[in-house]
């Protein structure tokens, strides 16, 4: 069976770029900014994605492309017969994971959008605490949340059985500018607020006496999930790239995509948050709780309304489908399933665990694992532990285990890349030795 392929650059780039960014950027980065301090995070943040993060994706982008395969084959036929095969194994059960509650996120972005079409944010006599009471109620009810959830996967999951040309590929080119248009749109109608400048100095005045060890592993920890490293997605989707493309240009490409819209998302809130007097200091609630205060303030807030959780959705929604690709993309190629058939076990499987996120939120917030909330333990066994360990098993294996010449042949396309042969060795030097450190510095942080 011929695999298939994305068939233009622009579309691989934008699919990949799609997956990068998401939630990440538009709920997390923003409240993370106002959690950490402001410009101090940002400037952090910067270092993690362009020093350590960049050569992670690259080094992920090498295995997939060098072996033409899903992230469970590529290690088997790249180190056949070793214990690496278990790095296969992780990558796909982490997205596996992973999906089930990001769908639970997705969904109740579905949620905002129906109500911002209902015009609920046009009503300005609600405080910003009834509007927190509102998202309290909705999101520990029971029904509700798993229609929207079920809603959201059921999306994703058709997207993924269109396969990799008809339905990634067209839906990123089409979604990716759409998505930016519109957060520039409402990150302009934010900048005419008044006091809006407070928020800028906010985001881009960085003061750095904020700046400690806590700070520096929440940034790099936010860069892993922005740029979706470490979970043998972007090693997937690589894998479907042409091999006239140019890695370096590729993953340098993403990471500047998915930075911008990050910082786009923050000028688009961080404004808004200060000209009302709200604290930046939301937490996860920032973009549920204090954005549909902000949007019942401002002019035209019920238009604007339906644009960001629009926006919000989409971008749930073509990262959730990389996450979601990368079991089925293993289900076709290892167990010679259809593709059909593998999109509906992913989704059955993604389906149950996510609806245990879901109740973790109302009837289910009592039971425990380890301590945490069933959501908040899938949240963090992923982020803290499995995404850190694949990604330092992503820079081992192509800095230690792969061969020199082997990796230089893929990240230069067989020296014929005159830019990439230069920078080879630098590269190179990060993904042996001051990533994994860096990586394990987090980790054990993490731990302690
Ligand atoms: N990077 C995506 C985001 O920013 C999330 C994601 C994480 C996607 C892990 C794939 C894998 O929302």
């Amino acid at each position: 069976m011929e695999r298939e392929n994305f068939r233009s650059r622009f579309g691989a780039l934008m699919a990949m770029a799609g997956s990068a960014v998401g939630l990440g950027n538009l709920w997390r980065f923003p409240y993370m900014v106002g959690e950490y301090g402001g410009g101090a995070f940002i400037f952090i943040y910067i270092f993690c994605v362009f020093l350590l993060c960049l050569p992670i994706l690259c080094a992920e982008m090498i295995i997939g492309r060098r072996s033409q395969s899903n992230a469970f084959g590529a290690f088997k036929r790249l180190a056949p017969g070793s214990v690496w095969k278990w790095t296969g194994i992780l990558m796909v059960v982490t997205p596996v994971i992973v999906v089930s509650y990001y769908s639970v996120i997705g969904g109740w972005s579905i949620e905002y959008l129906y109500r911002a079409f209902c015009l609920d944010f046009t009503v300005n006599s609600q405080s910003a605490a009834d509007l927190g009471g509102v998202f309290g109620d909705f999101i520990s009810s029971i029904w509700a949340p798993l229609v929207c959830h079920t809603i959201f996967l059921l999306v994703t999951m058709s997207v993924v059985i269109g396969g990799v040309e008809n339905g990634i590929e067209k839906f990123g080119k089409i979604m990716m500018p759409m998505l930016f248009l519109i957060v520039v749109i409402i990150a302009v109608t934010s900048f005419y607020l008044p006091d809006a400048g407070k928020g800028l100095v906010y985001l881009f005045k960085p003061d750095f006496s904020k700046i400690n060890a806590g700070v520096c592993v929440a940034a790099l920890g936010q860069a892993f999930f922005s740029l979706s490293t470490g979970f043998g997605i972007m090693l997937t989707y690589s894998s479907y790239i042409s091999r006239k493309d140019n890695l370096a240009s590729s993953s340098f490409h993403i990471a500047v995509a998915d930075f911008i819209f990050a910082i786009i998302a923050s000028c688009a809130i961080m404004p808004a948050v200060f000209s009302f007097g709200l604290s930046p200091q939301a937490g996860p609630g920032l973009v549920f709780e204090t954005l549909p205060f902000i949007f019942s303030r401002m002019p035209a807030g019920g238009f604007v309304a339906i644009l960001f959780f629009a926006a919000l959705f989409v971008a749930a929604l073509t990262s959730s489908v990389s996450i979601f690709e990368v079991g089925v993309a293993y289900l076709v190629e290892d167990r010679k399933m259809s593709r059909r058939k593998a999109s509906f076990i992913v989704f059955a499987v993604t389906w149950v665990i996510g609806a245990f996120c879901s109740l973790s939120f109302g009837p289910l917030s009592g039971f425990r694992i380890f301590n945490e909330t069933i959501f908040n333990f899938f949240d963090k066994l992923s982020a803290n532990v499995l995404m850190t360990a694949g990604a330092l098993l992503t820079v081992l294996f192509v800095g230690w285990k792969m061969k020199r010449s082997d990796v230089m042949d893929e990240f230069t396309n067989g020296g014929c890349l005159d830019t990439n042969v230069r920078i080879f060795g630098a590269v190179y030097f990060m993904v042996r030795y001051v990533a994994p450190l860096a990586i394990l510095a987090i980790f054990v942080f993490n731990l302690l």
